[in-house]
């Protein structure tokens, strides 16, 4: 892995699952931003980069609807978990989790688009960041590369770095 080392990542998000959304609640409006440059349309597949406790999911339901979908990717099982809760609270049915590293994951090849909402750690990983965009088709390649790791590179710039999570 080109990056951040991944059992830094598991043992911070271990810790840091509980209260998650509730200390990192003044980074929504970068959230907010980051999912409506992705310009989602109704029954699109979305891919979650590292969507942690799925912080974002009501978000991109609201755009891509009940024909669209969602694929979660993190690597804590701890902040998986808060997301599965989530998930099964809100009764979804088009969203699916997958706990792996982003460098690693088998990510399905059929999404439209990646949100990477306050995924710095991910964003550091040359690796991660191949993986991600080798899933996208060539016509969703441009879009993607676009939509994705420079507007979330220079959103994350924005982040003040307490919020990070
Ligand atoms: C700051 S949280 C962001 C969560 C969510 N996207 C948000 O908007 O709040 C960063 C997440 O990245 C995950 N993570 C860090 N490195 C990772 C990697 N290499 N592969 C997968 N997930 C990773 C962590 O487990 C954590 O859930």
């Amino acid at each position: 892995m080109t990056g951040p080392d991944a059992s830094l990542a598991l043992e911070k998000y271990r810790r840091g699952a509980r209260g998650y959304d509730r200390r990192t609640r003044r980074a929504d409006r970068f959230r907010r931003l980051a999912v409506e440059r992705l310009a989602l349309r109704p029954g699109e597949t979305v891919i979650d980069v590292a969507c942690g406790t799925g912080v974002n999911f009501s978000l991109i339901q609201d755009r891509v609807g009940p024909q669209g979908s969602i694929v979660g990717v993190d690597l804590s099982p701890e902040m998986l978990a808060a997301g599965r809760k989530r998930v099964d609270a809100q009764g979804w049915r088009n969203v699916t989790l997958l706990q792996a590293s982003i460098e690693d994951a088998n990510i399905p090849r059929h999404a439209e688009a990646a949100l990477f909402s306050l995924t710095h750690d991910v964003l550091q990983s040359e690796a991660a960041v191949a993986n991600v965009m080798g899933t996208f088709g060539p016509a969703a390649g441009a879009r993607a590369r676009r939509d994705t790791v420079d507007q979330h590179r220079a959103l994350w710039d924005r982040v003040p770095r307490r919020l990070g999570g």
